[in-house]
């Protein structure tokens, strides 16, 4: 074994933090919105919604965190490597937040209130008006979440490539 498990240079532990639960919260996204294209059932899609507002603050706490801590160097890569990466990663920051406000306005043009887990309700804020609402609704399931699949493929490639190809222990600084 060589020995680079030693002196890995970690991300922060809130960094880490926003990192784990971020990509759980939208798995659950996700799956609450399987769950309600399989039963129809209203407590999925309001679950669905309020998940997704859930993440949308818990990216805006993260995008602050980011600014105010310190990433770790990057691991010696070819710069053409760590400009995809930054960029990818600028990418994956926009979709998440994107993604929960494009729902967000859909369902207010829509006119229908947000209900947060029963504890409060966002209300409609704008001017119910049907061609915003199915143009938010085209932006949240036909561009945004095709992108979102495609920048975490490419992202968990990317991860599995450092850490069985290059085998630099890359996933080590997130853990
Ligand atoms: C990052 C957070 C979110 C993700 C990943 C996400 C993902 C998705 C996906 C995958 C679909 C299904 C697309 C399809 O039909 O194939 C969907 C539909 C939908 N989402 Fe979201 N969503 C998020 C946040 C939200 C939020 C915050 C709201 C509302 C407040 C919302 C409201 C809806 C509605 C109403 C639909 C159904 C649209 C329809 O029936 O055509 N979503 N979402
Ligand atoms: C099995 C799943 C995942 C693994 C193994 C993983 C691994 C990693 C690793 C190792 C890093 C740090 C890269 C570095 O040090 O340069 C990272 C950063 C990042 N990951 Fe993931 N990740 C996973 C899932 C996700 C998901 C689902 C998302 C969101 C859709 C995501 C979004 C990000 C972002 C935005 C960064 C950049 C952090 C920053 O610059 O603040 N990750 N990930």
């Amino acid at each position: 074994m060589n020995n680079v498990h030693a002196n890995v240079q970690k991300w922060s532990a809130s960094s880490r933090l926003f990192h784990w639960i971020s990509a759980l919260l939208l798995l659950i996204t996700w799956a609450m919105m399987f769950l309600y294209t399989n039963s129809d059932s209203r407590l999925y899609i309001d679950l669905h919604k309020a998940f997704g507002i859930s993440l949308l603050c818990w990216m805006i706490a993260r995008v602050i965190n980011r600014i105010i801590t310190r990433a770790p160097p990057p691991v010696p890569m070819p710069k053409w490597q760590q400009i995809l990466s930054q960029l990818s990663h600028f990418g994956l920051y926009a979709l998440l937040i994107a993604m929960p406000m494009a729902g967000l306005l859909m369902s207010v043009y829509g006119g229908r209130p947000v209900d947060i887990f029963g504890l409060f309700e966002i209300p409609v804020f704008v001017t119910p008006d049907r061609s915003a609402a199915r143009f938010y609704n085209d932006l949240h399931t036909d561009i945004i979440w095709p992108l979102i699949i495609a920048f975490t493929l490419v992202h968990i490639s990317a991860a599995l490539y450092h850490q069985f190809i290059r085998k630099d222990n890359l996933i080590s600084r997130m853990k």
